[in-house]
């Protein structure tokens, strides 16, 4: 890869897509660290970028926003004066409901964010490269995250596993339709971080419900979006970095599981 090759990753200042960040800048990319909120932490990731020798620019953008992708590619342009080589779209948003009290609007924001930004995201990066009238030979490409979840499911979560299984769903689409310009493909980790109401000894516990009966390792699963990004073969499949956890049904999310063999 060359020097002005970039990655940008949404939601960069903390957890997986710091980690993202920080493989591909091991793997002598540069980085887009978008973030919303976290502007001290997209400082610290872009610290920690820089210390590996890349650059690391910073882009605020609210993926709600039905116009965030259009704004966020031409962030990308004016920062570095092109498109970026590999756009892996892991912010997203996570919050409790189940299939009997989902309401209108949790469904909606999951959907715009965690769907609808990413898919765009994807087609204005196509729209760019064929305006560009060069072959890509594979060359550029999107990762969406997804989750184990799609493949191992249950009603918990149920607007943001639906937000996921629509992305999920979207990425033969994708592959299809912005073939031969941009590779699109999924990603889905396992259980890898403490979230929301979850306490510390339901995680400890919860990570290690998946067939290697051993936490998975952030890392790992970031480099699975760099090894996405390097290999062109790869167009409209799904890695599944998650120790097999998608192989271990459950008929509850794995923390209420946990909860509930807890209780005395
Ligand atoms: N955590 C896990 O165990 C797990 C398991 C399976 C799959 N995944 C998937 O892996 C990815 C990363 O998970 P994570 O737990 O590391 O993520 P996270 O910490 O829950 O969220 C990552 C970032 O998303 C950003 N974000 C949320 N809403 C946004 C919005 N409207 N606009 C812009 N940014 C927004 C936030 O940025 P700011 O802080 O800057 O606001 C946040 O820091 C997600 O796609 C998740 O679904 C995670």
């Amino acid at each position: 890869m060359s020097n002005t090759d970039w990655v940008l990753v949404t939601g960069a200042a903390h957890r997986l897509g710091r980690e993202t960040a920080l493989a591909f800048a091991d793997a002598g990319w540069n980085v887009i660290c978008h973030y919303r909120m976290s502007l001290a932490g997209a400082q610290d990731t872009q610290a920690a970028v820089r210390a590996l020798g890349r650059e690391c620019l910073l882009a605020p953008a609210d993926l709600a926003d039905p116009d965030a992708a259009t704004q966020l590619l031409q962030q990308c342009l004016q920062l570095t004066g092109t498109a970026p080589r590999c756009i892996v779209n892991n912010a997203s948003i996570f919050e409790a409901d189940d299939a009997r009290t989902a309401s209108a609007d949790a469904l909606l924001r999951h959907f715009q964010t965690n769907t609808a930004t990413p898919l765009l995201l994807a087609n204005t990066l196509h729209n760019w490269v064929l305006a560009q009238n060069m072959p890509a030979h594979g060359r550029y490409s999107v990762v969406h995250v997804l989750d184990q979840k799609v493949h191992n499911l249950n009603p918990d979560y149920f607007s943001y596993t639906v937000s996921k299984l629509a992305l999920e769903r979207s990425v033969a689409l994708q592959a299809q339709a912005l073939a031969p310009q941009v590779r699109v493909c999924g990603l889905s980790p396992g259980l890898i971080y403490l979230s929301g109401p979850q306490t510390q000894d339901n995680f400890d516990r919860a990570a290690q419900v998946n067939l290697l009966r051993q936490p998975i390792n952030p890392a790992e699963v970031a480099r699975c979006a760099l090894f996405i990004a390097g290999n062109t073969s790869l167009n409209g499949c799904t890695l599944q970095a998650d120790n097999g956890q998608h192989l271990v049904p459950l008929e509850r999310d794995v923390m209420f599981v946990i909860e509930e063999n807890l209780r005395p």
